[in-house]
């Protein structure tokens, strides 16, 4: 059952951030936040950039001039641990240079008892750690560092609560995250999520709406609904709700907006909520439905408790009368155990469904998950090779989709300029697809129209009508 912080602790953490205003004044403090990982970690940093700047800090995008200096790890593949050590110890000579700099971690990664074993005792300069629950107690955690209290390293994981009304300070005025579950309950054998973002929690219908409604009163046009499972939603709540009366009570909101999922579980996928993606235009562009393997056997030993011919009749009713839709999935390649037949396997269902676009994975061994201590784990190059030539096949496949898109038109969200090319600007489709146009005007932030001219593996190019 989801559990709410008390309004007495939200009013404590209130007040520690009234009393850093007072310390922090108008020195002009500068707050830096690092984010790594998933589309969770950037909507929790934008609830920490908006407390520190509360607290007073402003927030600077260069790390160098920063006063306070956070990183929001993230723990799901070991290559992202690495990142956010080599990151964490980059901060190092700041604080040796100016001992009064505040440096702290956050996130998955130092949510784990050996990681943040390792910051406590390996990296001395770290003023303080916590995992995604804490996130609210940011301020105490602040206060005390500049107080110069103890080191704190927090691990109270056990039963993380919901937070309500922390503001995030949104990185983009069209663009947004809506969190509307946290943590997870379903222990696929080769995630740490579960471990470190703890068991599946709710928001309550009204709080998700009323964050809608104001975004879309905001000029928001592109609302991402997150969670690590969004198929589960309400499953924990009393008012007896699930994903698919969440969806029907978000299309009754008036305006001119899309509505993603980020991400879903082929097992809670059920018909009710299939048709209420398909009913509505805001959300039945685009659908994101991790597979990770094409193989029974390895999905058993996965712990996904789908089939593929279950998976694959998710995808029927998804396309059935709705033949546009763009598709995109997860995958995992040499899972312990993956012989050349389940990869084999892996590589027909791509050719099979064809995805817009594959977001797949070496398979990493995280410490304390039950496939970190399976047999026949898949040697590093056996698995860099399946990569290869999974991505190749893919990439064939996203290149042919989109030049089936050449002279189509398209309705896309303004990103902004390019980077790279002058007078070029970069937008997306409903279903994420990458649109580059030339133009004189600046429409960023708002709907347009492109006839699609070209297109390659990762991007269509048009011209705005
Ligand atoms: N190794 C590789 N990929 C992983 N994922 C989750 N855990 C691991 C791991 N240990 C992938 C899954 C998931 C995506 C977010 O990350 O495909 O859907
Ligand atoms: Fe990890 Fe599986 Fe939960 Fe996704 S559903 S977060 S892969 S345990």
């Amino acid at each position: 059952m989801a559990s709410f912080v008390s309004p007495i602790e939200i009013k404590k953490q209130s007040e520690y951030v009234e009393k850093i205003k007072l310390l922090v004044g108008d020195k002009g403090l500068k707050a830096f936040v690092y984010t790594l990982g998933c589309q969770q970690n950037e909507a929790d940093s934008e609830k920490i950039m908006g407390t520190l700047q509360k607290m007073g800090y402003q927030i600077t995008e260069n790390e160098k001039e920063a006063d306070i200096l956070m990183v929001n790890t993230c723990a799901i593949r070991d290559h992202a641990e690495k990142r956010a050590l080599s990151i964490i110890g980059r901060f190092k000579h700041y604080k040796a240079e100016n001992p009064d700099i505040i440096i702290g971690v956050c996130g998955c990664m130092s949510a784990q008892e050996h990681q943040r074993e390792k910051l406590k005792h390996s990296y001395h300069y770290v003023d303080f750690t916590f995992g995604t629950g804490a996130l609210h107690r940011l301020p105490e955690f602040v206060y005390n560092a500049l107080n110069k209290k103890k080191r704190y390293f927090d691990i109270d994981l056990a039963t993380p609560e919901i937070a309500e009304g922390i503001e995030a300070l949104r990185q983009s005025p069209y663009r947004a995250w809506v969190s509307i579950m946290y943590g997870c309950n379903n222990f696929c054998t080769y995630c740490i999520v579960p471990y470190v973002r703890g068991r599946e929690r709710s928001r309550k219908m009204e709080d998700i709406l009323s964050e809608i409604k104001d975004l879309v009163s905001k000029g928001y046009k592109d609302i991402t609904l997150l969670g690590q499972n969004v198929n589960s939603y309400g499953k924990d709540l009393e008012e007896k709700t699930n994903i698919a009366k969440l969806l029907s009570e978000i299309s009754k909101i008036d305006g001119d907006f899309w509505i993603h999922l980020m991400t879903s579980h082929p097992k809670d996928a059920s018909a009710e909520m299939i048709e209420a993606i398909k009913s509505s235009p805001r959300t039945s562009g685009h659908f994101h439905l991790p597979l990770q393997s094409g193989s029974d056997e390895i999905l058993t030993k996965m712990n996904r408790h789908y089939n593929l011919e279950r998976y694959l009749s998710i995808i029927e009713k998804l396309r059935e009368n709705n033949e546009n839709i763009t598709l995109t999935t997860d995958l995992i390649v040499g899972f312990p155990g993956e012989s050349e037949d389940d990869f084999n396997k892996t590589l027909e269902v791509i050719k099979k469904v064809k995805y817009d676009s594959v977001f797949s994975f070496i398979y990493s061994k995280r410490k304390g998950t039950p496939a970190a201590s399976m047999e026949n784990q898949v040697p590093s190059e056996e698995q860099h090779r399946r990569y290869d030539i999974l991505c190749n096949i893919q990439n064939d496949i996203s290149k042919q989709i989109n030049e089936s898109y050449i002279g189509t038109c398209q309705k896309v969200l303004v990103d902004g300029k390019s980077k790279n090319n002058e007078g070029v600007y970069t937008s997306r489709t409903q279903g994420n697809k990458i649109v580059h146009f030339e133009c004189e005007n600046d429409y960023t932030g708002t709907f347009k129209t492109v006839k699609i001219t070209r297109a390659d593996t990762f991007a269509l190019y048009g011209e705005i009508i």
